[in-house]
């Protein structure tokens, strides 16, 4: 009998790659179709699968929805991987975070409890809850301190997770993912924004590239590698919390001149600093300890940073020349 998966932000980076990774498995996959105006599934044509993949109406913020999703999909597995999940946009729009990010994941919870308590539930829970890092390096015991109301509202949902599996039992997993990108990554995130500036500009299609804090740090990743580990999460017999990360950091300046450096043009040249992208507060640093997942889900990171960065500078010239 194949498994039946739900995913939420089935429409977003992750839920694409998690879509084409169950679907190789075997699975059904059934996902939360959020209505918008514009084209959301682009990122399923992309790879090929939207036609395989089966929508539900759905939307976090709605209760009775998400009962009916866990009701149709007749899922073993649930991903919740819908969120507002730009860090700038969450100083505009708090509320609207607060209630899809942290109040959503509740909500899929609850429906969890209430139409099959038996499934397994991931919760994609974030690098950005450490925030003003407590530890050079971080790992599932380091205290949280988040610094956007994103990461505030990520650390409800964290804890709503852990809470539901203390409280009754079921198979919750929260897995602590640091930056990961892909060329299927939105155009917002910083790693795209360079990626496709630098294809642009390379094609004479634009001069410049403005950005905010460039001394920042990331532990950045590649999504194909890190939904193997939500998926390796759900499989274990005991549910737990795990943080997903490289275990390398970079500046936002170094992986940009990556970037220049691999269609043969200077950073500098091009380079404007734009305090209009500054956040009002910072996570200076992440650095994630991946030892945990490594030692009990087998799961280490494939992509160097390099491949990644290199690898999206190229899909985003072929997108542009086509
Ligand atoms: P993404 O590309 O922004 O995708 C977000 C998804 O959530 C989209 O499918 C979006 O639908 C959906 N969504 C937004 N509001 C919704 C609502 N009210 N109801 C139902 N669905 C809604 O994000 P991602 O990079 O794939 O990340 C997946 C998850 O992992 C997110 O929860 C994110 O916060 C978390 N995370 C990401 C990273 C990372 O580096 N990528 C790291 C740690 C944690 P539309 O397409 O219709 O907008
Ligand atoms: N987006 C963006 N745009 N970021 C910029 C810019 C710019 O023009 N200039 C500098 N940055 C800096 C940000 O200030 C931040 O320090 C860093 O680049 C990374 O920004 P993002 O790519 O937007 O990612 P993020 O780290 O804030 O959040 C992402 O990772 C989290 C995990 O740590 C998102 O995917 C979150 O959803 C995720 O939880």
């Amino acid at each position: 009998m194949n498994k039946h998966a739900l995913i939420t932000g089935i429409t977003g980076q992750d839920g694409a790659y998690l879509s084409q990774l169950l679907l190789g498995k075997g699975y059904r996959v059934h996902g939360i179709l959020a209505r918008r105006s514009s084209d959301t599934l682009w990122r399923l044509r992309k790879l090929g699968i939207a036609d395989e993949v089966e929508l539900i109406d759905g939307d976090l913020t709605d209760l009775s929805s998400l009962i009916r999703a866990l009701q149709t999909s007749k899922a073993d597995e649930v991903y919740n991987l819908g969120a507002q999940s730009f860090v700038g946009s969450s100083w505009q729009q708090p509320l609207l975070t607060a209630q899809v990010d942290g109040v959503g994941a509740l909500n899929v919870l609850e429906a969890v409890r209430i139409v099959n308590p038996a499934a397994r539930f991931y919760q994609a829970s974030t690098s950005e809850m450490f925030g003003l890092i407590q530890a050079e390096m971080q790992d599932e015991s380091t205290p949280f301190y988040p610094r956007s109301p994103y990461g505030v509202a990520k650390l409800m949902a964290h804890w709503a997770t852990v809470n539901y599996r203390e409280s009754f039992g079921l198979h919750a997993s929260s897995g602590i993912l640091f930056n990961h990108e892909s060329p299927l990554r939105g155009i917002e995130f910083v790693t795209r924004k360079v990626t496709d500036a630098v294809a642009r500009i390379k094609l004479g299609l634009q001069q410049e590239l403005r950005l905010g804090n460039i001394d920042s740090k990331r532990d950045w990743g590649f999504a194909g590698d890190y939904v193997e580990a939500m998926w390796l999460m759900t499989q274990q017999a005991e549910a737990d919390d795990y943080v997903i990360a490289t275990g390398r950091t970079t500046t936002v300046r170094e992986m940009c001149r990556i970037a220049f450096e691999h269609v043969g043009l200077s950073m500098e040249d091009a380079l404007v600093i734009d305090p209009a992208f500054v956040r009002p507060a910072e996570v200076d640093v992440l650095l994630g300890n991946p030892a945990k997942a490594k030692a009990k889900l087998g799961w280490t990171p494939r992509t160097s940073l390099e491949q990644l960065i290199t690898g999206m500078v190229d899909a985003d010239l072929r997108r542009l020349q086509r």
